[in-house]
């Protein structure tokens, strides 16, 4: 029996994904309108979603699914996934409250931005916790990341089994660090994005990106991912990483405005987009200069190399399990080149002094 805690935009489609590959599922919220909701999904939009990926298999979700307000739920269950707010004490919170009850389950988190071990070394049992993150939406992409450095070697190999199981392509990291590679792939895009955004509207950034073969562009993505947890990934990253992941101040503060707003993106209704259910209502555009944008991108990318987090290879595959293009970030480091990164990274730096422009050692020393 799976445990999946947390039914907002991820855990619900986790849930649905254990579902789908034939397990009992014990859905845990403290909210009963996110369980309703989390309901309604599995119902339609995830079966629809299970066909698109190619993973249906049962034509009905909802009874091998318990929803329940009820932690202690969990309690006979042997693969347990997080799927709370992205702060981190209530994530220690949660897992520490579940150690009291369940002594055999591996714990699974879909943290975003925390390391693993942030968490783990909080437990009793800190080997029985392992990094497992989906990237959204969490059906239709095939990307699980799975590691810790406190991790056992028997709950990484569970994490590894259960993404195989539910149709996903698991990606194991060498070394955690906060954001693993997607995230801070994407965080970087958070931040340079901002730069784009002085000579274009979203809709322009949006067409580029599709151009470029992405499946959603990076502000419709933004919205689906939600403002809020974007925020906080953020936030999480400056805390860490300081500076870099710091941004034009009014980019910071519009994106502030929009979750006090209640603006959140798809599951408000609207974010930098009005949504229909699940289709974002964006309005046609000529595509922008993403250049500078997709340039950050890279230049991250080679500083989780540098970092000893993944080697090329696999932050080469980490980009395309993610966003569904036909080629990975390495990949369009190569056909753009390396000197044309370089500029665009210059020119990004000079105007806007972001650090998330300076170029790392390792993309100087490809010229
Ligand atoms: P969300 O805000 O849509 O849902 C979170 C849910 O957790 C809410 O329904 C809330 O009521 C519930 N919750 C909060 N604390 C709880 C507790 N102590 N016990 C039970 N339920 C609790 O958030 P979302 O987007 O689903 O994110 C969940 C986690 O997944 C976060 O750690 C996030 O960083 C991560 N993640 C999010 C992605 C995204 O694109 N939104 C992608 C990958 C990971």
């Amino acid at each position: 029996m799976i445990g999946v805690i947390g039914a907002g935009t991820m855990g619900a489609d986790i849930a649905a994904l254990f579902a789908n590959a034939g397990f009992k599922v014990v859905l845990v919220d403290r909210s009963e309108e996110a369980l309703k909701k989390a309901r309604e999904k599995h119902e339609e939009e995830c079966l629809n979603e299970l066909g698109e990926a190619g993973l249906k298999k049962s034509d009905e979700l909802v009874s091998s699914i318990h929803y329940t307000t009820e932690l202690k739920s969990v309690r006979d269950c042997d693969f347990i996934v997080e799927a709370i707010t992205e702060k981190l004490q209530p994530k220690i919170e949660l897992f520490r409250e579940i150690e009291k009850f369940n002594d055999r389950a591996v714990f699974a988190t879909n943290t975003s931005s925390f390391m693993p071990s942030e968490i783990a070394e909080k437990l009793s049992n800190p080997g029985r916790l392992t990094l497992f993150h989906f990237s959204n939406p969490p059906i239709l992409m095939p990307l699980v990341e799975v590691g810790g450095s406190r991790v056992s070697e028997e709950a990484l190999e569970k994490g590894v089994s259960m993404a195989k199981i539910i149709g996903k392509e698991p990606v194991v990291l060498k070394k955690e660090c906060r954001g693993h590679v997607l995230n801070r792939m994407l965080g970087a895009a958070g931040v340079a994005v901002g730069y784009c955004l002085l000579y274009h509207r979203p809709e322009e950034v949006d067409a580029a990106m599709k151009n470029l073969g992405l499946k959603y562009g990076f502000f419709e993505l933004l919205d689906m991912i939600g403002l809020d947890v974007a925020k906080d990934v953020l936030e999480s990253f400056r805390e860490y990483y300081g500076d870099r992941f710091r941004g034009i101040r009014s980019m910071d503060f519009f994106m502030e405005k929009m979750v006090e707003w209640g603006k959140l993106g798809k599951k408000s209704g609207e974010g930098f987009y009005k949504w229909e259910g699940s289709i974002a209502k964006i309005p046609a555009a000529s595509p922008a200069d993403v250049r500078p944008l997709v340039a950050a991108i890279i230049n991250e990318a080679l500083r989780i190399v540098e970092d000893g987090i993944a080697d090329e290879k696999t932050v080469n595959r980490v980009y395309m399990l993610a966003t569904n293009a036909p080629y990975g970030i390495m990949d369009a480091a190569e056909m753009l080149g390396y000197p044309n990164i370089l500029d665009a990274l210059k020119e990004a730096l000079e105007v806007t002094k972001l650090e998330i422009f300076r170029p790392c050692e390792l993309l100087r020393s490809k010229i």
